[in-house]
């Protein structure tokens, strides 16, 4: 136990180390040595009162770093808010905000938006009781976000299995790292519009879920559009691995999660095996895959910006 983990720590280290020579994770040690313990205490605080909010910290670092990298633009007003895959639907921009103030408090313009969100996402994460990580820092935040770019990265839930390799590849995660990453549906919530038809027009999903799921989730398009579902029908506030042991089952509630499993023609479904039974292996392989996932083309010094507020560039 004590050496495995020793070990996940050493590669992690190496991984983020290859990525960004010019990141480290003791990044703010002098300029700002509170920031870390400030970010963690504030998401404890605003999980304790939402547990959804670990969800939804996790989605918002995952939607900034695929589009144009982990530069916190998917926190600018307007543009990639408007996206798709995020406008009313992403949340945790209020906490973000609160989050930047109390750092701001204590270091002025030190430290960078595009590092609360890695640093929240992976504190979030063990809150809910999953894998810690060691979060490389010193990205820097963008000026600009960009509505088509999030259109263009951003996975949607109707993708196919080849196609959400390919949006993947092209961020450099490859299916390991690609099917640990959409384990974080152990987590949260989705609205009635983006799985309505999965309930009512595919085959591969468990009778009992699709009747239970479509009684706040009306066929009729534009009726129930926003009701929610977990997306972990077992453990939906929980960090675990049942993600994987429901897609066995056909409990998927996306498409796109359900295809890593029952469409994949061989690309996945050993992998997601392996989750299902091995509750540490998809720990390391999650833990791996969100450093991989935010050392996505970072802004470094001296390109970019420390934001004063995250919501506008400077
Ligand atoms: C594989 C491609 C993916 C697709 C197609 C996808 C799609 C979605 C959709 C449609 C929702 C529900 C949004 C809503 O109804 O408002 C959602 C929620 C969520 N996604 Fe993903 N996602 C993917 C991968 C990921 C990854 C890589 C992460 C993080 C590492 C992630 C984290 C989350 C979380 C935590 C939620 C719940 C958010 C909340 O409750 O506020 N997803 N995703
Ligand atoms: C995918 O990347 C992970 C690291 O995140 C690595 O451990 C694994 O070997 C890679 N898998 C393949 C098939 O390249």
């Amino acid at each position: 136990m004590a050496s495995s983990s020793l070990s996940v720590v050493l590669l992690l280290l190496c991984l983020a180390a290859a990525a960004s020579a010019q990141m480290s994770p003791t990044f703010y040690d002098a300029s700002c040595p509170g920031a870390l313990a400030t970010i963690k205490s504030s998401v404890a605080a605003a999980v304790s009162s939402d547990p959804r909010m670990a969800a939804s910290l996790l989605r918002l670092h995952f939607h900034d770093c695929f589009v144009q990298g982990c530069d916190a633009s998917v926190l600018l007003a307007g543009n990639e808010r408007n996206a798709f895959g995020n406008v009313g639907s992403l949340r945790g921009f209020d906490v973000i905000d609160k989050i930047k103030s109390n750092v701001e408090q204590a270091c002025k313009r030190t430290v960078s938006c595009a590092d609360i969100l890695a640093v929240a996402a992976r504190d979030s994460v063990v809150a809910v009781g999953g894998p810690s990580w060691t979060v490389s820092l010193g990205r820097r935040d963008s000026d600009t976000a960009s509505e088509t770019l999030a259109n263009r990265d951003l996975p949607a839930p109707s993708l196919s299995v080849t196609d959400l390799i390919t949006r993947f590849a092209a961020k450099g995660l490859n299916h390991t790292d690609m099917v640990a990453l959409s384990g974080a549906h152990t987590i949260g919530q989705a609205q009635c519009k983006n799985f309505r038809t999965r309930l009512y027009s595919e085959e591969n999903i468990d009778p009992a879920l699709a009747t239970s799921r479509k009684a706040t989730c009306p066929q009729l398009t534009g009726s129930g559009d926003s009701n929610l579902a977990p997306l972990d029908d077992t453990t939906p506030d929980m960090f675990d691995n049942a993600y994987f042991v429901n897609l066995k089952l056909n409990k998927g509630l996306l498409h796109s999660d359900q295809v890593l499993y029952t469409l994949a023609g061989g690309a996945t479904e050993d992998i997601i095996d392996g989750f299902a039974s091995n509750q540490d292996a998809f720990n390391n392989a999650f833990a791996a895959a969100m450093v991989k996932m935010g050392n996505i083309s970072p802004l470094i010094f001296p390109q970019g910006q420390v934001r004063r507020i995250c919501s506008r560039a400077n």
